[in-house]
């Protein structure tokens, strides 16, 4: 059987906000307030995106532009993108998507002259880490008890195309 894939991107609008809450919520344990999601929209418009499948959102993705130590280097200040919630509706997975809203979100990141793309996953995250390693993310380091239930995260990352 060949599996329809169907689904478009396209940039974050706030009436997308009901949408994406309850795709977090039923996705992932770490959950925002309304006012955090509008609030990085607002800063980073072209990191938030959403997928749809007719017409209905199935994922997202939300990201923020910081200035601070670059990953890959001990010296110096950069800036960095910073992968903040990114999430497929259960019965969408394994169709490409969160591969897509990742490849979008690091090209608005190089736009933003961002040098490098980070994000803290699980270490229980298989998917996730499998999905990162994909694009060629590599681990930094660990973060012991980064969740609130204590789960290590790994910190991974990736330098964008435009770093030196
Ligand atoms: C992680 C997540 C976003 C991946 O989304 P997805 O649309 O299913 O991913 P894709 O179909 O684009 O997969 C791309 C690649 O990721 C890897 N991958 C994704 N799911 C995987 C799984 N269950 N097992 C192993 N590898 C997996 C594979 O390398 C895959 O490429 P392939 O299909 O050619 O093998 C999705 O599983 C999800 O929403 N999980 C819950 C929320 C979450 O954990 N977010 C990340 C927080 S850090």
């Amino acid at each position: 059987m060949v599996l329809e894939v169907n689904y478009s991107l396209r940039p974050f609008t706030p009436s997308d906000l009901d949408g994406v809450i309850q795709i977090n919520r039923e996705c992932l344990p770490e959950n925002y307030t309304s006012h955090f999601f509008i609030n990085l929209y607002k800063r980073f418009p072209a990191t938030f995106i959403v997928a749809e499948v007719n017409g209905k959102i199935v994922g997202y993705i939300m990201c923020r532009i910081e200035t601070g130590i670059p990953t890959f280097k001990l010296l110096g200040i950069t800036r960095k993108g910073h992968v903040i919630s990114i999430a497929v509706l259960p019965n969408h997975h394994r169709k490409g998507i969160g591969y897509a809203l990742m490849r979008e979100a690091l090209k608005a990141m190089a736009n933003y002259n961002a040098k490098e793309c980070y994000l803290e996953v699980r270490e229980s995250n298989m998917p996730a880490v499998c999905l990162y390693k994909k694009l060629e993310f590599e681990t930094a380091r660990t973060i012991r008890n980064y969740y609130a239930d204590g789960e290590d995260a790994f910190v991974m990352a990736i330098q964008l195309p435009n770093s030196e």
